[in-house]
C-alpha cells in the first residue's frame, strides 16, 4: 500500500490499460471503497453495474463522443463500472426535501468517485471518471431502472502508462480569509 499523500497527489485520470484482467479481490477492494463512503444521512444511493462482458463494454463506449479522450478506453479496459444514483432519497427526509439544494445524490456520487479512484491508485489500478456522454442511451444498455441515474462510467485496469498531472490553480487561488 502506498502513503496516503502520495496517492492523493499522484493519482490520475487513466484512460489506456494493458490487457491484464483487474484481480477479483482488488475489485473488490475498489468497491468496498465505494461501500465506505459517507453519504447524506448514511443513504449509500449509490447502485454500481459492474460491466465485464466486452460487447456491453463496446456499446457504452459508443455513447461517448467521438472527442472524449477516454472512448477508447471504455472498451478497452478489462472492467467498466457504472455507477447510478438512487432519485429523491439524499438531502429528503420522510420524502420531502430539505435543503435549497435538492437532490444530494450528485454530492454523494461525488464521493463514492473519489473513494472508488483513490483506492485504484493505492492497488496499482488506474481508472478515470467519465460524465461526457450520452446519459439515455448508456441507461437503455444497462437498463437502469427509472428511480435512479445514471451518472459516471468508470473504465478500471492496469494503468498503460502513467499520465501527467495536469496544472493546478495554487492554493491562493482558490482561497480566501473569513469572507468572499
Ligand atoms: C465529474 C468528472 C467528469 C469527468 N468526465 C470525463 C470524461 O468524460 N472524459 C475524460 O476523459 N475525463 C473525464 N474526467 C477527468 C478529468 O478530465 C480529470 O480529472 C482532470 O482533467 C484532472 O486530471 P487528473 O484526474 O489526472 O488529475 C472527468 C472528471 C470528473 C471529476
Amino acid at each position: 500500500m502506498a502513503e496516503f499523500s502520495e496517492v492523493l497527489k499522484n493519482r490520475r485520470s487513466v484512460r489506456t490499460f494493458t490487457d491484464e484482467p483487474v484481480a477479483e479481490k482488488d475489485l473488490h477492494a475498489v468497491l468496498e471503497a465505494i461501500q465506505w463512503s459517507p453519504s447524506w444521512a448514511n443513504t449509500q444511493c449509490w447502485e454500481v453495474v459492474v460491466v465485464k462482458d466486452d460487447k456491453i463494454k463496446e456499446q457504452l463506449a459508443e455513447t461517448l463522443p467521438k472527442g472524449n479522450p477516454a472512448k477508447k478506453g471504455m472498451a478497452a479496459a478489462p472492467v467498466v463500472l457504472a455507477v447510478a444514483g438512487r432519485k429523491n432519497e439524499a438531502g429528503y427526509y420522510k420524502g420531502a426535501v430539505t435543503t435549497k439544494l435538492g437532490d444530494w445524490y450528485m454530492f454523494d456520487l461525488g464521493i463514492c468517485a473519489q473513494s472508488m479512484w483513490l483506492r485504484a491508485k493505492d492497488l496499482g489500478l488506474g481508472t478515470v471518471v467519465v460524465g461526457l456522454f450520452d446519459h439515455d442511451a448508456a441507461s437503455r444498455i444497462l437498463g437502469v431502472p427509472e428511480n435512479m441515474q445514471l451518472v459516471f462510467l468508470a473504465p478500471l485496469g492496469h494503468p498503460a502508462k502513467e499520465p501527467k498531472a495536469p496544472e493546478r490553480k495554487k492554493i491562493q487561488e482558490f482561497t480566501r480569509t473569513d469572507r468572499f
